[in-house]
């Protein structure tokens, strides 16, 4: 199973187990991450699940859809590398995934 880490804005990592086809939401909300609400429940409708994918591991994630884009004007701090947690799915192409979380959000 994949593993992602979590990056809080203080610098604190939590390191998880995901399952395969769940979101990045679902599996830091399964473990307790701290910062990542997840109101709507994963149906892109609250974007409190604001996250930072940089680097290589954006190319290896869908790509925003309109509704996305949509919520993420909706939340704070948002730059090029803002995504919803839950519109990213876990496959084992995300082992490794480092994420990390927005200052707003602790
Ligand atoms: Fe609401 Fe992601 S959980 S937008």
């Amino acid at each position: 199973m994949p593993k992602i880490t979590f990056i809080a804005h203080d610098e604190t990592v939590h390191e998880v187990t995901a399952d395969i086809g769940a979101s990045v939401m679902e599996a830091a909300f399964d473990n307790l991450i701290p910062g990542i609400d997840a109101d709507c429940g994963g149906q892109c409708a609250c974007a409190t699940c604001h996250v930072f994918i940089n680097g290589d591991w954006a190319a290896k994630i869908p790509a925003r859809e309109e509704m996305e884009e949509s919520m993420l004007e909706l939340a704070e701090g948002v730059t090029e590398f803002s995504r919803l947690a839950c519109q990213i799915p876990i496959t084992d192409a995300l082992d490794g995934l480092k994420v990390q979380l927005p200052e707003a959000q602790h």
